[in-house]
Order: C-alpha cells, then structure tokens, then sequence
C-alpha cells in the first residue's frame, strides 16, 4: 500500500485541514500519538509529543519550519514528495499550524533541489488561490503562509539548530540543548520543526485515524515509511513500506543485492554498517539500535564484496571531516585525524582508533560528530581484516 509515493497527487481544497479544524487541537494530537508517528529526518521523535509540546509553549508568534535540507547521504525521499506531492506537504503543515498555533512557515530546501523547489512554489501558489493559505487559512480565521528559503548546501544545516540560525542569518552551526526548538527556536519562538516526510503523513493519519497508520506498521512496528535505496542494488529508488519491515525484505524489494552482499548501512552515511546475518533485523529504531546501528533518515546502503569497508569508512569519513561546522574541537580535528589513520599505508593502530573514535563520538557537541565515527566502529568490528588487523 502506498500513502505519499506513486499516489494520486493531493490538491485542494484540503479535507484531512477541515477536519483537523473540526477535531479541534486535543483531538488531533491524540490522532497523532495514537499512530505512533515518529520524526522522519533521523531522530525519530514522537510527532504528537513535539506537536503538544509547541502548543503549550507561552510565546508569541509561534514558527513552524519544514526541514527539506535532506543532507543525509544515501537519503533522496524528500525529494520525490516535494516534487510529486508537494500539497500532502502543505497540508501536514498547515495542520501543525492549526494545531500548535504557528503563524508563519518556512520550507528550508537544499539549494541544488530546483525541480523539487519548483513544484513546492506552484503548489504553495495554488493553496493560496483556494484560500488555505494566507489570512484567513482554511476558514480558520487565523493566518498562516509558508516562505520558501534556500540553504547555501552545508550537511549541518539540516540539524534542527543549525538551521535556524542559517534561517536567521547567522552562522549555520548548531547550538547545544536544550533549549529546543519546540520552546526556543527561531527567533527564539516556539517553533514546530519537522522533515518534509513526517509532515506528508499528517493528512492521511487525519483522514483515516492514527488507529488506522499506526495498524500498518509489521513486526511491532507502527505506520508506513519511506525508505531510500542505493548502493550495491538492483532498483535503487524510494521505497514506501511498513516500518518493520526487515532489511531483507527492503532489499528484495529493490531487486536484491548486485553481487553478494558484503555489509548494509542501514540509516544513512552516520549509521553503523552490519554484516549480512543481520538482515532479518526489522527496520525500526529500536531493533536497529539493539543491533548496533540506526534508522536515522531510513537510508539503505548495500554494499558487495568488491568493496574494501576501509575505502568504505575513508568516503564516509572524508564526507564528514568536509562536512564538520568546526565548532567543537573533537569533531574538528578528530574527523581529521582519524582520516589520516585510514589513510595512511598500513594497518592502522585499531586501539588508538577506536579511542579516538569514541573521544569524538564522546565530545562532539551535536549529531554529526556523535555519529559520523560510526563507519570506522562497525567497520573495525566485522570486517578487521579490511583494515589490516
Ligand atoms: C548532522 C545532522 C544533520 C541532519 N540533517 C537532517 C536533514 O537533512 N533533514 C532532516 O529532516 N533532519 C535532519 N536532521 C535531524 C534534525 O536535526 C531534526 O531532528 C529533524 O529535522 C526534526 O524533524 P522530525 O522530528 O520530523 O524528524 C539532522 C540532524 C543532524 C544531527
Ligand atoms: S559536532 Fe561537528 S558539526 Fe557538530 S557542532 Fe561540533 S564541530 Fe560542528
């Protein structure tokens, strides 16, 4: 079954807005929990819990913002939702807004998604044609618009605080929490801020119940997501399927591995690669978290055996060490460092890299130093031998 790809494009006048307005706030939020829907752009947070959180929030005006910076590699949903079903997205926001009492939105889109951008500005366009954006939006008697702006294309921007602060005008680096945004973000407003993907859904879980999404999900999992695939694969694409669905079956579904499966990154680029006898391991964020790993953006990676898991861990790193905003030293230098290990001709010294890989993972101030060593840990791991040990 799919909700958000490959669906008949949503337009309005929007029924899931109407009906969320005839609930009334409480209501909607319940829908939200009782669905289980959990925050698509890698944290996995609970939608409703954020969204009740924004609503009791005292200060005014409240921000909502659509995170579209979708930095993560191996990660490309977004894009297909923006430019398919842009509406869906307008819709989810305009239902948070409601919800939560947020006047003006933002979309942050990644600046070299033109097509996707394109489509969102039609679509924004039309709501507003059809009276539910703008002044009055939906009939509610409240304003609410959304404003397109472009990030300059740094990986961090996509974290929530770094965002703002671009958003804002100053430097995109992220700040440390708490606050968070849902009670300081922009302008130190109570701000909703959330993936494209977990707003796309809202619509439907309106329509249908939270009941409904949440009864979607397979092996004690809830709802639907989208997951994207590449690497090593027959079809890579974006795939819509339940979450728990095993990595497995996400595989089979894209034609199955070209070649033989050597590892599969099962979150994005920051998520731990794991060996092939773990790929009965449901894709939620509990099951990939007692497996060592992470959901994160619900990126799949495969990977054959033609690659080495050192190269491996030295693209992901050198991404990372690229990437780094540069404002806490143990993500600054120690992705530099540890590069120059992977680098360097021979077996590299696996205790001093785990050391150093874990005084990054330890001290860096957010997500992408908390994460980015992941590669080398799940690397030294299970396939040692790739790197000389
Ligand atoms: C380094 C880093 C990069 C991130 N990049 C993205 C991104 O590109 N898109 C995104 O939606 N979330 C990204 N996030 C997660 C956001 O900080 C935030 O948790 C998310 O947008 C909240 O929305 P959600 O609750 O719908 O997931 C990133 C986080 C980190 C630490
Ligand atoms: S962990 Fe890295 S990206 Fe994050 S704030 Fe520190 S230097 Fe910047």
């Amino acid at each position: 079954m799919n909700i958000l790809l490959n669906t008949k494009a949503a337009k309005p006048p929007y029924a899931a807005a109407k009906r969320a307005l005839e609930l009334g706030a409480e209501k909607v939020i319940a829908e939200l929990k009782a669905s289980g829907l959990s925050g698509r752009g890698g944290a996995g947070f609970p939608a409703g819990v954020k969204w009740e959180t924004v609503r009791n929030a005292t200060g005014s005006p409240k921000y909502l913002i659509i995170n579209a910076e979708e930095s993560e590699p191996g990660t490309f949903k977004d894009r297909q939702v923006l430019s398919e079903n842009p509406h869906t997205v307008i819709e989810g926001a305009l239902i948070g807004a409601l919800t939560t009492g947020c006047t003006q939105g933002y979309i942050y889109i990644r600046p070299d998604y033109r097509k996707p951008a394109a489509a969102f500005r039609t679509a924004l366009e039309e709501a507003r044609k059809a009276g539910m954006l703008g002044e009055n939006a939906c009939g509610s008697g409240k304003p609410f618009d959304i404003e397109i702006a472009h990030g300059g294309g740094a990986y961090i921007c996509g974290e929530e605080t770094a965002l703002i602060n671009s958003l804002m005008g100053l430097r995109g680096e992220p700040n440390t929490k708490p606050p968070f945004p849902a009670i300081s973000g922009f302008l130190e407003k109570p701000t909703l801020l959330s993936n494209v993907e977990t707003f796309a859904y809202v619509p439907w879980i309106l329509t249908h119940g939270g009941e409904a999404f949440g009864q979607l999900g397979v092996n004690g999992s809830k709802g639907m997501r989208l997951f994207s695939v590449s690497g090593d694969v027959t079809r890579p694409g974006n795939y819509e399927l339940p979450v728990g669905t095993t990595a497995r079956e996400l595989l089979k579904a894209a034609g199955g591995v070209k070649g033989t499966l050597k590892a599969f990154i099962p979150g994005g680029a920051s998520s731990a690669p794991l060996p092939p006898d773990m790929l009965d391991t449901p894709m939620d964020f509990k099951p990939l978290a007692q497996a060592g790993s992470m959901l994160g953006s619900g990126a799949f990676i495969a990977i054959s055996n033609k690659h080495s898991m050192r190269d491996i861990a030295r693209n992901v790193m050198g991404f990372f060490e690229d990437e780094s905003c540069g404002k806490c030293s143990p993500c600054r230098i120690g992705c530099v460092r540890i590069n120059e290990m992977l680098a360097a001709k021979g077996a590299p010294n696996k205790d001093l890299l785990l050391e150093l890989s874990d005084a990054v993972m330890q001290g860096s101030l957010c997500g992408l130093g908390m994460a980015a060593p992941n590669v080398v840990k799940g690397g030294l791991k299970y396939w040692a031998q790739d790197f000389g040990q």
